[in-house]
């Protein structure tokens, strides 16, 4: 009589296509509406054709189908509602609005010596260097005794000292450490030593009391002179990314013998003269020498045995140098504007 398995299919096709709420009720009115499929099955049918039997019949299977129909669309609906509020959950945790300030995220720099320093330790790192660091309230014995300086050489006067009490000093220099590595690690010995260092001075554009040097010490058999400009020229080629030519001048200080004054050609006007290099084609960079015997004696390493050499670079300098800063003060001036122009390459 009434095809009710066709009907109740036909239903759940419509359904399964109803994604929204509203979409569920178009599909009730389609089926259950005044002019709903099922809703005319009951009043287009002519009962008066029907027998009693047969009226009673199609009254309960269309009883039935309206049942049944009604529970699925309901079933339908709450499925859909309920996936309705999840969405909307969803959607407003997701929420993107783009007019909104973003956050503040300053990534910070890093400071001019900090970049000098890590480029440097990495060039000596790849020749075999070790990276050692010593103390900065020193004693008087390693930043001075040891290194052949006694205590009525004018080289004490050289150096304006921050004197401690109970006979501690600020080092004055990073050479404090070479004594310092030869007692723990012996020869044969390669090491920088990079680190802050003090002096009792008035400050202007080129003098600061506290600035940076990085110190280095290669102690083994056989060293000499040619080891120092090879090792020299190595480094400046790797800072300066070119070959570098370089001149030894005779310089004095106490734990060298012979000690020299390691310059280089101007880089920036290729030794034709310029405002930095004073017009003199040269650019005074590295102290240096042969590690004088007593300093060897000093770190009980055997002067007979052993030979090495010394070289003491201003890092503070050296970075002036190469980002063309015109003002020592502004390393230590805390001023963050400062840190945040020089490039990190890493
Ligand atoms: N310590 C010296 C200074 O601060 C620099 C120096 C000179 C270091 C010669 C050395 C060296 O290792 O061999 O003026």
């Amino acid at each position: 009589m009434i095809a009710v398995d066709a009907i109740l299919q036909e239903l759940e096709a419509a359904l399964a296509e109803a994604q929204t709420p509203d979409q569920v009720e178009q599909v009730r009115v389609r089926f259950l509406g005044r002019k709903g499929k099922i809703t005319l099955l009951g009043k287009e049918t002519d009962f008066r054709s029907l027998s009693a039997e047969e009226r009673r019949q199609f009254g309960s299977q269309l009883n039935e189908l309206k049942r049944q129909a009604e529970e699925k669309i309901a079933a339908a609906l709450a499925d859909r509602r309920h996936k309705a509020t999840q969405m909307a959950a969803l959607a407003a945790r997701a929420r993107l609005d783009l007019t909104l300030p973003a956050t503040d995220r300053r990534l910070g720099a890093l400071h001019p010596i900090s970049l000098v320093q890590m480029e440097l330790e990495a060039i000596f790192e790849g020749m075999g260097f070790m990276v050692l660091t010593g103390p900065e309230v020193e004693t008087e014995y390693y930043n001075f005794d040891a290194l052949n300086i006694p205590p009525d050489h004018p080289a004490r006067d050289m150096q304006d000292t921050f004197w401690l009490e109970g006979g501690y000093i600020l080092r004055t220099h990073t050479s404090a450490n070479q004594v310092r590595a030869l007692e723990k690690y012996g020869a044969p010995i390669r090491a920088i030593f990079p680190g802050r260092c003090f002096r009792y001075e008035a400050m202007d554009a080129s003098h600061e009391n506290t600035f940076y040097q990085l110190e280095g010490l290669v102690v083994d058999r056989d060293i000499s002179v040619a080891n120092l400009i090879a090792v020299m020229k190595a480094l400046l080629g790797e800072v300066f990314g070119r070959e570098v030519t370089v001149r030894l001048r005779p310089g004095f200080f106490p734990f060298v013998e012979p000690g020299f004054e390691l310059d280089q050609e101007c880089p920036f006007c290729d030794g034709q003269g310029c405002s930095v290099c004073k017009h003199t084609g040269w650019i005074e960079l590295i102290p240096c020498g042969l590690v004088h015997p007593k300093v060897l004696e000093a770190g009980r390493v055997d002067p007979e045995k052993f030979s090495g050499f010394a070289f003491g670079m201003g890092m503070t300098r050296l970075a002036m140098l190469k980002f063309g800063i015109p003002d020592i003060r502004l390393f230590n001036s805390g001023d963050l504007r400062f840190c945040e122009q020089f490039p990190v390459v890493l």
